[in-house]
Parts: structure tokens; sequence; C-alpha cells
């Protein structure tokens, strides 16, 4: 089953947005494996950043993601990289569609509420920059068995 990494960044956080985005991905039918909340240092923004060190924005958005606790998380299910990039809308917010993340509740590129993998590669590399194995947990959903 795949994975992917999503992360409530600082103004989601701070706009208290974490369980609304926890309930949109809930709905679509994936599966939450692992949740950390956590401050992030600025070794793991640069590192989990690295592919825009050479961007004119690099200083910016490491400060910005550094600025305040973030809401790590790591996703499992069919399709799940692709289907969470449609359900987050497009990174520039004024062009993300009414019905995404973005779309419903960002306005500006510098603070667009949620970040998620762009591909197997960089879901598998950030997994594994913000989770241990072990605190991924996978089990099997029985809805039934806990309402009677
Ligand atoms: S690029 O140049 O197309 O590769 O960059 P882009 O995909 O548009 O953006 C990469 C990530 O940088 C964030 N971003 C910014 N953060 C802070 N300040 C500014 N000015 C800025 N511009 C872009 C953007 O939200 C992307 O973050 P993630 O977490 O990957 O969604």
């Amino acid at each position: 089953m795949e994975r992917t990494f999503l992360m409530v960044k600082p103004d989601g956080v701070q706009r208290n947005l974490i369980g609304k985005i926890i309930e949109r991905f809930e709905q679509k039918g994936f599966q939450l494996i692992g949740a950390k909340f956590m401050h992030i240092s600025n070794e793991l923004a640069q590192n989990h950043y690295q592919e825009h060190v050479e961007k004119p924005f690099f200083t910016e958005l490491v400060d910005f993601i550094t600025s305040g606790p973030v809401f790590a998380m790591v996703w499992q299910g069919e399709d799940v990289i692709a289907k969470s990039r449609l359900m987050m809308g497009k990174t520039n917010p004024m062009e993300a569609m009414p019905g995404t993340i973005r779309g419903d509740f960002a306005t500006v590129k510098s603070k667009n509420v949620i970040h998620g993998s762009d591909g197997a590669e960089s879901a598998a590399r950030e997994i594994a920059l913000f989770f241990k194995e072990e605190e991924l947990i996978t089990y099997q959903k029985n809805i039934a068995a806990w309402v009677n």
C-alpha cells in the first residue's frame, strides 16, 4: 500500500486547521499511520527542502517552517501520493480550486497551510526524515466491531 508524508505547516496549526485537514483525508478513506506534533529544527528544515536550496525564497521557506510547531503525518492508501496532492490543490493558493485544502483555506504561496510529498521518491525520503519505522502503526480497520 502506498504511503505519503503530509504536514500541516505553522500557519495551519496557528489557524486551528489540524482537525479539518485530518478529517478530509479520513473521509476520503486514507489511513493515518503516523503523526507527530513538533518543532522542526533548522537542520531538518534545510534537509527537508534541500531540492529548493538554490531558490531565492529558500531562507524565507526555512524561516517559515521553523517559526512554529507543525503537525507531521504519514498516510497510507491506494494512490495516496497523487490523490492527496489533488486534495491539497495547487501550491499557489490563488490558483488552487475551491474544494481543495489550499483553495478553501489559504491565500498566499508562502503560507499555504499544508505540505505533501510530490512523488514516490520524495515520499520515501520525507517519511524517513521525520519518522522511525517503529513509529508507523499499520492495523486492520474493523468498524463493525467497535459500534456494538
Ligand atoms: S518551484 O520553484 O516551483 O520548485 O517551487 P514551488 O513548488 O512553487 O514551491 C516549493 C515550496 O516552497 C514554498 N514557497 C515558499 N515558501 C516561503 N516563501 C516563499 N516566497 C515561497 N515560495 C514558495 C511552497 O509553498 C512549496 O512548499 P511545499 O512545502 O513544498 O508545498
